[in-house]
This record gives C-alpha cells, sequence and structure tokens, in this order.
C-alpha cells in the first residue's frame, strides 16, 4: 500500500551518484585538513601493529624454552617481563591512537557540519524551496555524522589492512605451510563479503530509508496536526505511520537477523582456520624429524587470530564505506547547490542620494519556460507611495523579492536611483530596502529580540515606543511576560495578526529608506491597521514606499496604483483614474472590493473613531487619573491635535462625509459631530 498523505505524492526522484572517484576525492580532501593528527595517528598505529605482530613471538619463545632440554628460568622471567612491557605499551599506543582519531574524526564531522551549512546559508533560495526542509536537516545532522564514521571505517581500514599483512608475513617466515594452511578461510570470507556487501546492504539500506521515512512522517504529522483534526484524519495518519513503522521494523529485524547469524558463522570460520593450523603444524611437529616446535605452532594460530579479524572486519567494512559513499553524495548535492546572489567584482554601496525604484523591461522566471514577470516596466519617485495590485499569483511577491534582489530577472534591469541592483552590494542594498514579507517569520525567542533583529542597536525604549506607535503594545504588554515572551517555532502562540505586527515593528525599527509592504497588514483588523498606517504616514510620510495589498483601505492611501495581471503591468494611475478607465482595476475594484463595501468601510471606521476620541477625552477631563491611551501623542512624535481616530476621517470625501452626518449624526458624540461639521464647511467654503 502506497504511503498516506501528500508525501506520497511528491515521490522522489533518485538523481544519478556521483562517481566513487570523485567521492573519495571530496573525503580525503576533508581528511586532508587534519593531515597533522591523521598522520600522528598513522604513527600510532603503525607501532601498535608492530608490537602486536611481535608479541606472539615472545611467547613462542617462551614456550620453546620451557619445552627445550636448556631450560633457563632467568630467559623465562625476561620474557615475561618483555610480554608485559609489549602488553602495556600496547595498551597505552592503542588507547592514544584511539584518543587521536576520534578527535580527528569529530573535528572531521565539524568540519564538513560547518561547510555544509555554510553552503545552505549561501545557497539560493531556490534550492531551499526545492527541497524539503526535514531533508536538508538531515544533511547538515545524519549525514555528516555517517561520513564520519565512514572516515572512521577508512582510517581503521589503513591500520587492518597493516595489521593482515604483516602478520601474515610473519606467519610466512614462521612457516609457509602454515600460512597456507590457514588460507583455507578464504572462500569463507569471499562468502561472507558477498553476503554482506549484497543481501545485508540491501537490507541495511532499506531500514535507514524507513527509520528516515518514519522520522519524517512524524514531523510532516505535527506539523499538520490542526489541518488533521480539523478534517477528523487523526486515525488514519496515526494507521499510516503504524504502516511504515512496522515497515522499518521488518527491517531492522532482518538485519538484526542477519548480523546474529553472522557471529557464529565468523567464530565457527575462525574455529576451521585454528583446525586447518593445527594439523599441519602437529603433522610437521611430530615423526621423526620435527619440522615446528610446540612454540611455532602457539605463534601460528594466535598470528591467525590477529589475520582473521582483519579479514573479516575489511569485508564488513565495504558495507559501511558505502553507506558514507551515499551520505557524501547527498553533501555533495548542498555544496554544489546554485550559489545565492553575491556581490560582483567591483560592487559599490548604494549611495545615499539614489533612491526610487526603476524597472526596466523586467522578465523574470523561477522555471525556465514559465514567465512569471512579462516586460514589466514601471517607476517609482523617490517619497512616492506605490500600491501594487492584482489577482492572486499575478507577480506582485515576486517584485518584492526582485527589488530585495532575492533573485536576478533574465532580462531587463532594476534600479534604486540610478544604480543598477547588480552593481551595488547586497549590504548596503538591505541596509537601505527593508520588506515585510507576506509570511512573516519569527525566530525562537523573546519578542524584544525579534523586533530587535531589525536594528541591533535599537534600546528597550525604542522599541516599545514603536510598538505603542503601531499600537502592538496593548497585546504585548498583556501576555505573561510581556516583551519577554518567548515567541515559540515561528510564533504559532501569537495570532496571524498579532505576528504581522511583530513583523512591521521589526522592519520599522529598522529605519529603511525603501520601504516594501506585502500583505503587511492583511490579517489586522481595520482598527490596528488605521494605527499601522498612522504610524507609517508619521515615520514613513516621505520615503519610497512599495504596498502590496489586497484591501481597499490600504490601496487607497497610495498615491499610484499598478495593476497586474499573470505577469503583466496592464495599468497604472490614481484610484480615480483607474476606476474612470474601467478596466481591470475596475474589475477588481467591483470584485474584490465591492463586498467590503466603501460605506461599510467608512462607518466601522466612525464607530471606531467614535471609541477612540470618547477614549482620547477621557484624561482631559479625569485628569489625575493617570497616563491616558498612547495614541494621541507619542514620544518625540506629536501627533497634533488629532489621534489616528480624526486622522480616519480626514480622507473621508466630502460625500461620504455628509451621508454620514446625515445618517449616524444623532448617534454621535458631539465633539466628533463638530469637528465633521467643521471639516465639511471648510471643504464647502473652499
Ligand atoms: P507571486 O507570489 O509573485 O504572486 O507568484 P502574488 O501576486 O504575490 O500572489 P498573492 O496575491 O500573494 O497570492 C507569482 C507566480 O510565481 C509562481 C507562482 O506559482 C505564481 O504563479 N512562483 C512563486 C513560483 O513559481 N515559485 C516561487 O517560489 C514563487
Ligand atoms: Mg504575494
Amino acid at each position: 500500500m502506497r504511503p498516506h498523505g501528500p508525501r506520497a505524492l511528491a515521490s522522489r526522484r533518485e538523481k544519478p551518484s556521483r562517481p566513487v572517484r570523485v567521492l573519495l576525492r571530496r573525503m580525503i580532501d576533508y581528511l586532508g585538513k587534519f593531515r597533522r593528527i591523521v598522520a600522528l595517528g598513522a604513527v600510532l598505529s603503525i607501532a601498535g601493529t608492530a608490537i602486536a605482530v611481535f608479541d606472539p613471538l615472545i611467547l613462542r619463545w617462551g614456550i620453546d624454552n620451557v619445552f627445550s632440554t636448556a631450560r633457563d628460568f632467568r630467559v623465562l622471567l625476561f620474557l615475561v617481563e618483555l610480554y608485559i612491557i609489549f602488553k602495556l605499551s600496547s595498551w597505552l599506543l592503542r588507547g592514544a591512537n584511539t584518543w587521536v582519531l576520534s578527535g580527528a574524526q569529530a573535528g572531521f564531522v565539524r568540519a564538513v557540519q560547518v561547510d555544509v551549512y555554510d553552503h545552505l546559508v549561501r545557497a539560493d533560495l531556490s534550492y531551499h524551496k526545492s527541497e524539503q526542509s526535514g531533508n536538508v536537516t538531515s544533511r547538515v545532522t545524519t549525514d555528516t555524522v555517517a561520513l564520519g564514521v565512514g572516515i572512521q571505517v577508512m582510517i581503521d581500514f589503513a591500520s587492518q589492512a597493516l595489521m593482515l599483512v604483516a602478520s601474515f608475513i610473519m606467519l610466512w617466515i614462521t612457516s609457509a605451510y602454515v600460512a597456507l594452511a590457514s588460507l583455507v578461510v578464504v572462500p569463507g570470507v569471499i562468502f561472507i563479503t558477498v553476503l554482506f556487501g549484497t543481501v545485508g546492504q540491501r537490507i541495511m539500506l532499506a531500514s535507514q530509508r524507513a527509520y528516515g521515512q518514519v522520522s519524517g512522517q512524524i514531523a510532516e504529522n505535527l506539523a499538520g496536526i490542526h489541518v488533521a483534526k480539523a478534517f477528523n484524519r487523526e486515525e488514519e495518519l496515526a494507521g499510516a505511520l503504524m504502516r511504515l513503522n512496522q515497515k522499518a521494523y521488518k527491517y531492522g529485524f532482518r538485519f538484526m537477523m542477519l548480523m546474529s547469524a553472522m557471529q557464529p558463522l565468523v567464530r565457527s570460520m575462525g574455529q576451521f582456520a585454528v583446525a586447518a593450523v593445527l594439523f599441519v603444524g602437529g603433522t610437521m611437529a611430530v615423526g621423526a624429524t620435527p619440522v615446528m616446535t610446540v612454540g611455532e605452532i602457539f605463534l601460528g594460530v594466535v598470528l591467525l587470530g590477529r589475520f582473521m579479524w582483519p579479514l573479516l572486519s575489511l569485508s564488513m567494512m565495504a558495507t559501511q564505506v558505502q553507506s558514507s559513499l551515499a551520505a557524501m553524495d547527498r553533501i555533495s548535492d548542498v555544496l554544489e547547490a546554485k550559489r545565492a546572489i553575491s556581490d560582483r567584482e567591483g560592487a559599490v554601496p548604494l549611495r545615499p542620494d539614489s533612491d526610487g525604484i526603476t524597472f526596466d523591461h523586467v522578465t523574470f522566471w523561477y522555471r525556465e519556460g514559465t514567465e512569471v514577470l512579462k516586460d514589466v516596466s514601471f517607476t517609482v519617485r523617490p517619497g512616492e507611495t506605490v500600491a501594487l495590485v492584482g489577482h492572486t499569483g499575478a507577480g506582485k511577491t515576486t517584485i518584492a523579492a526582485l527589488i530585495n534582489r532575492f533573485y536576478d530577472p533574465q532580462k531587463g534591469r532594476i534600479l534604486i536611483g540610478d544604480q543598477d541592483l547588480r552593481d551595488i552590494t547586497l549590504e548596503s542594498l538591505h541596509g537601505a530596502v527593508a520588506l515585510v514579507p507576506q509570511e512573516p517569520y519569527l525566530f525562537d525567542g523573546t519578542i524584544l529580540e525579534n523586533i530587535r533583529y531589525g536594528r541591533e542597536s535599537a534600546t528597550d525604549e525604542e522599541v516599545i515606543r514603536l510598538c505603542k506607535m503601531i499600537g502592538a503594545d496593548e497585546f504585548i504588554e498583556v501576555l505573561a511576560d510581556g516583551y519577554h515572551t518567548m515567541v515559540v517555532e515561528n510564533g504559532k502562540n501569537l495570532s496571524a495578526g498579532q505576528r504581522q505586527m511583530i513583523a512591521i515593528a521589526r522592519t520599522m525599527l529598522a529605519d529603511p529608506r525603501i520601504l516594501v509592504l506585502d500583505e503587511a497588514t492583511s490579517r489586522l483588523d481595520a482598527y490596528s491597521e488605521a494605527l499601522v498606517q498612522d504610524a507609517q504616514a508619521k515615520l514613513f510620510a516621505d520615503r519610497t514606499t512599495v504596498v502590496i495589498a489586497h484591501r481597499l483601505t490600504t490601496v487607497a492611501n497610495a498615491s499610484r496604483i499598478l495593476v497586474f495581471q499573470e505577469g503583466r503591468l496592464v495599468e497604472q494611475g490614481t484610484q480615480d483614474e483607474l476606476l474612470a478607465q474601467g478596466g481591470v482595476y475596475k474589475a477588481l475594484y467591483d470584485t474584490y472590493y465591492a463586498h467590503q463595501g466603501v460605506e461599510e468601510i467608512t462607518v466601522e471606521r466612525l464607530r471606531r473613531a467614535e471609541e477612540v476620541v470618547a477614549e482620547e477625552s477621557v484624561p482631559a477631563q479625569a485628569g489625575a487619573l493617570g497616563p491616558g491611551p498612547v495614541h494621541g501623542s507619542i514620544d518625540g512624535h506629536p501627533s497634533g491635535a488629532a489621534g489616528p481616530a480624526m486622522r480616519m476621517m480626514e480622507d473621508m470625501s466630502p460625500d461620504t462625509l455628509r451621508r454620514l452626518l446625515d445618517e449616524r449624526g444623532h448617534m454621535m458624540p458631539s465633539h466628533v459631530r463638530q469637528t465633521l461639521e467643521e471639516r465639511l464647511r471648510k471643504h464647502d467654503s473652499d
């Protein structure tokens, strides 16, 4: 049965792997960074091997001494002492070797991790968009560790091979016949190698993959848990997970079975070899003219042990090396991923006087063949606020991304002032342009830290003042830890509107020269939105601003509107011009905005206005009742007589004002009515 859920849809395309030569080269290159420590390990390892190969010789001399007619106790004592010294130094050498090489291995893993992570951070956004983030994570975590194991095995391989060759030579010197007899195990070793290299490896890889799927599925189930609950699919998800788990268990079990079958196989093979050596050696040691001593037979048996283990472990290493080559292959995907845009040679900082944005015949696509922007040209003059509107998928967010140079257009150019983005250093560009993205991201950390991300040098007071200004202070203050409340995993413990407010505060704090707002206030209620717009008007009044919005209230504040349709700029002008034109914007206006109803919005605004005005008038009367609401004036930024409420009414047309007064005038507090009437009078007299 196919695994359940969206994961099943995204069947992964297996990429052809790189040649082993290339992968080995890469691994050795990494290891090259630890040249000295590896060399030290090699020296220790050679010394250890030499001792391990020679110490049976002492035993042989001892035994021969005991069995000889010229028995000498002092020689025996000397040999015993020598043996102890050999053993002790072998122990010390092996300890030092393990210590050195584990250090090298840990350093190696860390070096690869840093490198892979570095490449990931610098990789083009398109790489991240094309990869599941779980997969990307495992490139840095599990794959690098697998690579480390492979490296360990390779280092081990060298010392095992050394041991193998040295003990065989020793065996040969002792007795060529015994050495030949020990080769009786070779067919067995070949059998084990083949078994392990084919069946064993297949099972091992299958089990690794199954376990990977299980953890991927768990992560995905948890990420989508609210959707699953909403559609009553929890049991189905659990079922799917159980099936995957069962599969992983099956392969895991088979692998364990294979491993446990190996143990007796390997042991009996050793015993076969011992039997063969005893037989051959024994035959030669007895008879009229013995050609072997008891000591030599003993030496043969011990050396056999030294020789067998490397042989068998070498045969099993192939599998481990293969799995770490596979890891190296996956890591290479990251290392070779297209680099994100970086400064071209001779890039210069954005000049302080460069302002305004120009798109000059820009054509752009994410994937070859589907143009997302088609020959788009427009200019946003310095200090101007321009709104981008268009249906979902029209390319608005793409334009925001291009202004930030997350991508370069394939055709045409984008300028700030008269400087092509491609000639400007990214650092200066990102210092001057700030974006509130459509889907803001919050980091793990406190709210304060998240806002301060916009400008590290900002003081707590500055952050709080800004939050008061955009109306974020109210909700932050009532959180358990206020500004020090921890944000969990992209702010899932906050409301969507609250997340947006934090993102807005972060961007405004950065105090950019050019502001790009991509649906920045889409999740705020009308009142909060008005506060944010108020703050924006105060802080960024004369700055170049690009606003992307579906809401009329946001669009209406712009001096010009650019209308996009399927990647083309189809209309531009003021709201009135576009409505008069009766084209795409008019249609958008009628379909998108009609249901919001201009009247409805203004009535809603008026209701809010009444509330705020009423509130604002309280402190004046109550005096000592404590600090009034913050909206009236913000430290250092007196807003004049009118708070946002009054401002809300400022941009109402005289017709709307008149109608509101007619319809709702009798319900208004007198000072609100007076203000409106005064404005109307003033307008009529103009
Ligand atoms: P946009 O993301 O620019 O559309 O995608 P938009 O106008 O902002 O839409 P809304 O209003 O937020 O919904 C434009 C086109 O580019 C494709 C999308 O599929 C869409 O057709 N696209 C976007 C990609 O192919 N890759 C991406 O990474 C992003
Ligand atoms: Mg968008």
